[in-house]
């Protein structure tokens, strides 16, 4: 379901039962009764209201993934929309119950005055945020302008976002979490699976398991989102006779890149967006093109699959020059260099994620950043951690101490670290003042104290 032209809307958060494997029912969790929740089309600069109200058994908070959003509608985990019919305000757990806002219904302001890009949409709840997710709390949200329309991409049926998230189901059909079997934790190398988050052997798109589209024999615009808990993908487009389509890279998390990059295969990690073009036209129509994740095994290395069903004209161009107004920081611009250390500690009784050897505590403020500064962040993991800033885009300066991977070109709001590796980014912290957060996308990891508040003044 697309919203779109309106500028407000109103969704209600609410358990439905629905059919994801074919003839069982599984109960969700969802934005206005489907899984993902609508996708919202907005126009740059004009803003996009949204009211939710939770019909849920728990409260929520609304989060606008890479919006550049004001803090009063940035859903801070501890600002509750608390379920309605309940009269219980107090009590949910909150470290600190002076952070704790909470309403029934909850409007929240998008000024969306940014590049055009996917965005997504989801739950943020402190401590309880991979759950909600995984039951069915995300959806997309397209900034679209006049600048990026008048490119020429492949539009209108021919652009196809999709959602990759994994999930387990149990016997009963529910969605099983946490499905912490070693059995489902496929990545080569990774024994325990508390160090992976949680893993599902089914792998869906857009809320359909390993789905199976009709395409032209022309170029298609695929907007491609990891909303997967902590599941990592290396995707390819395979034929049948093993040959590979390329993945042409036109944008990334926060929008177009300034030229296209071509890829052989593409990691993406949870949160990550790219934006890419397939081109179909390059296969006999009867062709099935396959999208793979090299990093899954039997069922899990299935993603969906493509079927060249027609000819057809194909009026679409990729420019060589697809931005101009990427932003240029370079190091001379920083007036400060931070070091975070991403890694596993003591936490209370148990083992929690932790950013600097703390866990996120909602009234420590970590960072205090002044508005308009340009800083560069050196991030150090010990395992896999896909790293995410809020309000803000920034680059990819290095990784590792040499220069960053293909995959990192463009303005980025999400980074992922591989085992062991630094990388340094740069940012500008322009928009907003107020308190905004930067944490660990594997949302196990970031359910488990890896986050941590960022404040600008
Ligand atoms: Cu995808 Cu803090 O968010
Ligand atoms: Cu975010
Ligand atoms: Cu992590």
């Amino acid at each position: 379901r697309v919203l779109s032209g309106a500028g407000r809307y109103n969704l209600v958060q609410r358990e439905v039962t629905a059919e994801i494997l074919p003839g069982v029912p599984t109960r969700l969790w969802t934005y206005d009764g489907t899984f993902p929740g609508p996708t919202i089309e907005s126009r740059r600069g004009q803003p996009t209201t949204v009211a939710h109200r939770n019909e849920l058994p728990v409260p929520t908070v609304v989060h606008l993934h890479g919006g550049r959003t004001p803090a009063t509608s940035d859903g801070y985990p501890t600002d509750l929309v608390l379920p309605a019919g309940s009269s219980h305000h107090h009590g949910h757990g909150m470290h600190d119950p002076r952070a704790v806002t909470s309403e029934l219904t909850r409007e929240y302001t998008y000024p969306l005055d940014q590049r055009p890009t996917l965005l997504w949409y989801h739950d943020h709840r402190m401590d309880f945020t991979a759950p909600a997710i995984w039951r069915g709390l995300a959806g997309m949200h397209i900034v679209r302008d006049d600048a990026e329309e008048s490119l020429g991409l492949p539009s209108g049926a021919r652009e196809v976002p999709l959602m990759i998230a994994d999930r387990a189901f149990a016997a009963d059909g529910s969605l099983a979490y946490p499905s912490l079997d070693p059995a489902l934790t496929t990545r080569p190398g990774v024994q325990d699976p508390y160090l992976a988050g949680v893993l599902g052997d089914v792998i869906l798109v857009n809320g359909a398991p390993w789905p199976v589209h009709e395409v032209d024999a022309v170029r298609y615009r695929l907007r491609v989102l990891n909303a997967s808990n902590a599941r990592h993908y290396d995707l390819e487009a395979v034929l049948d006779d093993g040959r590979r389509l390329d993945l042409v890279q036109l944008g990334a998390d926060q929008g177009l890149l300034h030229t296209p990059v071509t890829h052989r295969n593409l990691p993406i990690a949870p949160a990550e967006r790219y934006d890419v073009i397939l081109d179909f036209g390059q296969v006999p129509v009867g062709s099935r093109v396959r999208i793979v994740n090299r990093l899954g095994s039997g069922r899990t290395r299935d993603v969906m699959a493509f079927e060249v069903v027609r000819e057809a004209a194909d009026p679409s161009r990729v420019p060589d020059v697809l931005s101009d107004d990427l932003p240029q920081w370079e190091r001379s611009d920083a007036v400060r260099v931070r070091d975070f250390a991403f890694g596993t500690g003591r936490m209370g009784h148990g083992h929690g994620w932790l950013i600097g050897g703390q866990p996120f505590a909602p009234d420590r403020t970590d960072v205090t950043a002044r508005l308009g500064d340009v800083e560069i962040w050196r991030l150090v993991a010990d395992v896999h951690h896909p790293i995410h800033l809020h309000l803000v885009g920034f680059r990819v300066l290095s990784r590792g101490g040499r220069d960053p991977l293909p995959r990192d070109a463009g303005l980025k709001d999400t980074v992922s670290l591989r085992p062991g590796e630094s990388a340094e980014i740069i940012t500008r912290f322009d928009g907003y003042r107020g308190r905004f957060l930067f944490h660990c996308h594997n949302a196990e990891h970031e359910d488990m104290g890896m986050m941590a508040n960022l404040e600008i003044t």
